[in-house]
């Protein structure tokens, strides 16, 4: 009974729905407009701002203002406009080819060089979010690794090119890597082992005198630090 009086609700309702969406469908036809087309005619937009296509592409995976809640997808707030460009563009090519890569091929294929510049520009301006610190122990070998290196292995200051805070720098190229995921971290460093990366050429020689521990502790570090 119950069921019976819920689905004559229910149906109700739907025909009043399915009503105003034949008169919408009417006027489209007869317009030649539908939500789906507008949707598709403004994602073709060659203007649009490095905000909207933010919204419109990016938020799903990244956060709105770059800083993604997910691990499985980098933080691109604050992150420096060369590397963005660059990074953009070699997942374009299909260069950047290590196993995650590939969700972002479709989404840079689907980009002008304007619009790289554009939401390049914007993910650079945003403010970036910082994980927490690790145990002070860790905190302490991480930064001596970042500042100094590691002498007797060979592997350089990370610092001389990624900048003092790891804030990232333009004339090397260097990411950001100032409170980005720890997960992301560790995999990109796994990652520069392999040929997946080619762009990569410091830090495919760099990490062959990294150790899984290293990694780990450089990663800890690195996701705590703040450059606000
Ligand atoms: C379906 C999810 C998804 C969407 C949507 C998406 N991305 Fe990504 N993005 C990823 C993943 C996953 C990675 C990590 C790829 C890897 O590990 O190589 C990534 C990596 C990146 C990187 C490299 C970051 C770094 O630190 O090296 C940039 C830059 C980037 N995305 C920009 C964008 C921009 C700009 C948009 C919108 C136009 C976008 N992404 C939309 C999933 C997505
Ligand atoms: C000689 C300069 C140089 C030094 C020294 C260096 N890096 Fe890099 N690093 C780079 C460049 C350039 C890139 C961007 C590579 C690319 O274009 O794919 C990079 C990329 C990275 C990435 C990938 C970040 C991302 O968002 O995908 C990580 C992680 C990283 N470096 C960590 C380190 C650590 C840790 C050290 C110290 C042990 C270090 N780097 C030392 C130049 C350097």
């Amino acid at each position: 009974m119950t069921t019976r009086l819920r689905s004559a609700t229910c149906s109700g309702a739907d025909q009043r729905a399915a009503g105003v969406w034949v008169l919408v469908a009417a006027l489209a036809l007869a317009g030649g407009w539908s939500p789906i087309n507008a949707w598709a005619a403004d994602r073709e937009d060659a203007a649009r701002s490095g905000k909207l296509i933010a919204v419109q592409d990016c938020e799903d995976c990244h956060g709105r203002d770059g800083n993604s809640i997910s691990s499985t997808f980098p933080k691109l707030a604050a992150q420096t406009e060369v590397y963005l460009t660059k990074q953009l563009r070699q997942f374009q090519g299909r260069h950047r080819a290590d196993p995650a890569a590939s969700r972002m091929w479709p989404v840079a294929e689907a980009l002008t060089e304007q619009q790289i510049k554009d939401i390049a520009s914007y993910f650079s301006q945003q403010k970036a979010s910082h994980g927490p610190a690790a145990d002070p122990d860790v905190m302490t070998r991480g930064q001596k690794i970042f500042q100094s290196g590691i002498p007797e292995k060979g592997v350089p200051a990370c610092s001389a090119c990624h900048g003092d805070n790891a804030e990232g720098t333009a004339a090397t190229e260097a990411p950001r890597l100032a409170g980005q995921w720890r997960r992301y971290l560790v995999e990109q460093l796994n990652v520069f082992y392999s040929d997946q990366r080619p762009s990569a050429v410091a830090m495919h020689a760099i990490v062959q005198s990294l150790s899984a521990q290293d990694i780990d502790v450089l990663a800890q570090y690195l996701q705590s630090l703040r450059t606000d």
